[in-house]
């Protein structure tokens, strides 16, 4: 099974993957752990271009970065994962494309949707979790975390967007979830982190 977490910086995504890798881990699943940008050897490269705060890609060069990086990472780690019968959980994938470079960024999501779809030769996940919570809430926990690991500091492209591009990025996502409902499921990310946990273990089959 193929699940993907997405949300906005600071939606608490990273602790519940742990999380959740390790609950379906206690019940005997061998589970992949992964995230994007930088999945893979070539993700690690193009991930420090596309986050460091000192790059000057283009939104046109960004969006082929992110969708380069999925290609390989598809390859190279999610299906063979998959072929191997493990759980494949991933932390952002192809709906992030979606959001971020189509409601953030401007362009149209049909044809993100289609170029996301020749990245990944069709492997849309099977479930996927949006987690919501208010932008202000979203950037304070973000910048807190910066502030206490400085790789991520430099990695703050995003977070340094202005208020009105997050806005557009939390609205962003609960539209396309609720476009892409039953595979999308919105989950309030302002509960504590076991409940959230809770949550998504109930959503999931009870044979995983
Ligand atoms: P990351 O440090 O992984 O952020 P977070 O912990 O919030 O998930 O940074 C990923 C950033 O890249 C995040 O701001 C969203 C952005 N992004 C895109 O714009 N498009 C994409 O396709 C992906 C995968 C991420």
């Amino acid at each position: 099974m193929f699940i993907t977490l997405e949300g906005m910086e600071g939606a608490g995504k990273s602790t519940l993957a742990l999380g959740l890798a390790a609950a379906l881990e206690a019940r005997g699943r061998t589970v992949c752990l992964t995230r994007e940008p930088g999945g893979c050897e070539l993700g690690k490269t193009l991930r420090g271009i596309l986050l460091n705060t000192r790059s000057s890609v283009c939104a046109e060069a960004e969006l082929f970065l992110f969708l380069a990086d999925r290609a390989q990472h598809v390859h190279e780690v999610i299906r063979p994962a998959l072929a191997a019968g493990s759980v494949v959980i991933c932390d952002r994938f192809a709906d992030s494309t979606v959001v971020y470079q189509g409601y953030g960024r401007g362009f149209d999501t049909a044809m993100l949707r289609q170029l996301n779809d020749a990245a990944i030769g069709g492997l849309w996940p099977h479930k996927t979790f949006v987690l919501d919570l208010p932008v202000q809430e979203g950037l304070k926990r973000a910048r807190l975390r910066n502030a206490k690991d400085q790789s991520a500091e430099s990695e703050g492209r995003f977070e340094a967007e202005a208020e009105a591009f997050h806005t557009r990025i939390r609205e962003g996502f609960l539209h396309w979830a609720a476009q892409n409902a039953p595979r999308c499921e919105v989950i309030c990310g302002l509960q504590p982190p076991e409940t959230m946990l809770e949550e998504v273990l109930r959503r999931l089959p009870t044979t995983l």
